[in-house]
């Protein structure tokens, strides 16, 4: 199974990035073959002024990939314009597929901001969701480093459960 993570966060210090990779580490112990794009690395603009070579680039790795696993942090109860560009833009082969969704955020009650992310995936790009959510605030780190067992414990079976559904959802 080839699963591509992309971390949509375009924060310096980003937590959802440091989810990104946890998470990438426990797929790849369980065999998965990952992509981790982070989207601070690739130069995005809005479409009326076209594709980029990167994100030209990020729509094939999309084509190519059998799932996404998205991480994002919280603006405004919703997701970031990156984010949003990549998702009008470069997410037409991802029609149909599988995902995930990584989420930080800066309080504890923002958690259904995630659906705004579900309803494009789904409403858009008729893609299917595991219906299970990492979410973290900063509470759950010691600087870089997640420190929560219970987030942590979230991450493995997140992991657990994307890679047997997904591998059910390769045609
Ligand atoms: C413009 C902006 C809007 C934000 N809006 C919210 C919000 O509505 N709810 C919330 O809990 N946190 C909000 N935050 C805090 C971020 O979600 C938090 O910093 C989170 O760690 C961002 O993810 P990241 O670290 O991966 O970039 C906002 C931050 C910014 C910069």
């Amino acid at each position: 199974m080839n699963t591509l993570i992309l971390s949509s966060s375009l924060s310096k210090n980003s937590r959802s990035f440091l989810v990104c990779k946890n998470v990438e580490k426990e797929l790849i112990n369980q065999g998965v073959h990952c992509t981790l794009i982070d989207i601070r690395d690739i130069r995005i603009q809005p479409c009326h002024l076209g594709k980029t070579k990167d994100m030209e680039s990020l729509t094939k790795t999309i084509d190519n990939t059998d799932n996404i696993i998205i991480g994002m942090g919280v603006h405004c109860y919703s997701i970031n314009d990156g984010l949003k560009i990549l998702l009008d833009n470069c997410f037409s082969g991802a029609t149909n597929k599988f995902f995930g969704i990584l989420c930080a955020a800066g309080g504890e009650r923002s958690y259904l901001s995630t659906m705004h992310l579900t309803q494009i995936c789904m409403n858009e790009w008729r893609m299917i969701q595991l219906p299970r959510i990492i979410y973290v605030t900063g509470k759950d780190f010691t600087k870089d480093v997640i420190t929560s067992d219970e987030v942590l414990e979230r991450i493995k079976v997140f992991c657990k459960e994307f890679n047997i559904i997904g591998n059910k959802l390769i045609a």
